[in-house]
């Protein structure tokens, strides 16, 4: 399938490469996080961000921080504690802590391992989690791409594209599914203030394949729903409860309601690992609040009085009630959102 030729993680040499996100468009530039550490501070920073991509950040993260073991106990020492740093780098991405879970399940369930066959499981699980996500996407692209393939422009927030996964994205999955099939949907892209991954990352990906792109600032979407210069808004999720209640991007909640009033569908887009099925409601879901500088700052120019008061939710939660589906990589779920999710991950 027709994709951005860059994935945003790469294992090259024995290395961990990243693609640092913070400088797109402008540079692309990889880092190699060599410890924990460093691995953390790349998805606190954003230097990879997006649900799955930040699972596999985080399952490398492992990783780095287990090879240096010098005993079986000082591996899962190490383990542990890794599991618990990483896992406190942002609150609200369930794949971060579904990503650390299983990298340790896959440790643990293998105690008769050597020092050195265990740390190469740990490494084996971080490939195998990074594969999978590339194939829950590919899946997401042709589940979603006959509920987009006969409208002509879809709107879309923050980037959920390739950049955010292994590949192929989740929200854009479909859009590169069909541009497979030689059919170019036109994407409207938020650009998602404060840190306007909509104009940075999505904007950037999609051109460098040729797919039709048009930037919009995240107070324009009503007037382009108003004109009806797109049919249908997807979006990708970073958490998602029981009762289908999504948390995503901020600013999802507020398009969600747009789409409701404008007759238009509103789909979101996510794999498994992003479920989070002990949550009974969107409203038990943590959301992370970020630094004011983001908003009293535009790039490092001081843009509000000094001293301002701040609020910086860096997710909101679009109640279940205005998602038309929710496409997975086993295919689309419908409301009740209770009943086909339970189904889903049975
Ligand atoms: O703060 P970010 O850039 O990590 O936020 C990302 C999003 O909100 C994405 O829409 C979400 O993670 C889905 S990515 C497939």
């Amino acid at each position: 399938m027709f994709a951005p030729p860059i994935a945003p993680i790469n294992w090259e040499n024995g290395r961990v490469a990243l693609i640092d996100q913070t400088l797109l468009p402008l540079e692309v530039k990889k880092i190699y996080p060599e410890t924990v550490e460093e691995m953390w501070s790349a998805i606190r920073r954003l230097q990879v961000r997006g649900a799955p991509a930040i699972g596999i950040a985080a399952a490398f993260g492992l990783y780095l921080a287990v090879r240096g073991a010098e005993s079986k106990e000082d591996f899962y020492l190490q383990l542990e504690r890794a599991a618990a740093y990483l896992a406190t780098a942002r609150p609200t991405a369930v794949n971060l802590f579904w990503a650390l879970e299983r990298v340790k399940a896959a440790a643990k369930a293998v105690p008769d391992l050597s020092l050195a066959q265990l740390k190469e499981r740990v490494l084996s699980e971080a490939l195998a989690l990074q594969q999978e996500d590339e194939a829950m996407c590919l899946a997401i692209g042709r589940h979603g791409a006959p509920l987009l393939a006969g409208l002509t422009a879809v709107l879309t927030h923050c980037n959920a594209g390739t950049l955010a996964t292994a590949r192929y994205g989740t929200a854009l999955a479909p859009v590169y599914y069909l541009a497979g099939q030689g059919k170019l949907l036109h994407v409207f892209a938020d650009e998602t203030r404060p840190l306007l991954q909509g104009a940075r990352l999505t904007a950037w990906e999609l051109k460098q394949v040729g797919i039709p792109v048009t930037l919009i600032t995240d107070s324009m979407a009503a007037v382009v729903m108003q004109k009806k210069m797109v049919q249908a808004v997807i979006v990708g999720a970073d958490r998602i409860a029981a009762n289908g209640d999504v948390a995503n991007k901020i600013g999802t909640y507020g398009l969600a309601i747009l789409a409701h009033e404008h007759g238009l569908p509103f789909y979101v887009a996510a794999p498994s690992s992003t479920f989070d099925a002990s949550l009974a409601s969107g409203e038990e879901i943590p959301i992370e609040e970020r630094g004011p500088e983001e908003i009293t700052h535009f790039g490092n120019r001081r843009t509000a009085p000094e001293g301002i008061a701040v609020y910086n939710p860096a997710f909101d939660v679009t109640p279940a009630r205005y998602i038309t589906a929710i496409i997975t990589e086993k295919g689309v779920l419908k409301p009740p959102y209770k009943e086909s999710i339970s189904n889903y991950l049975k």
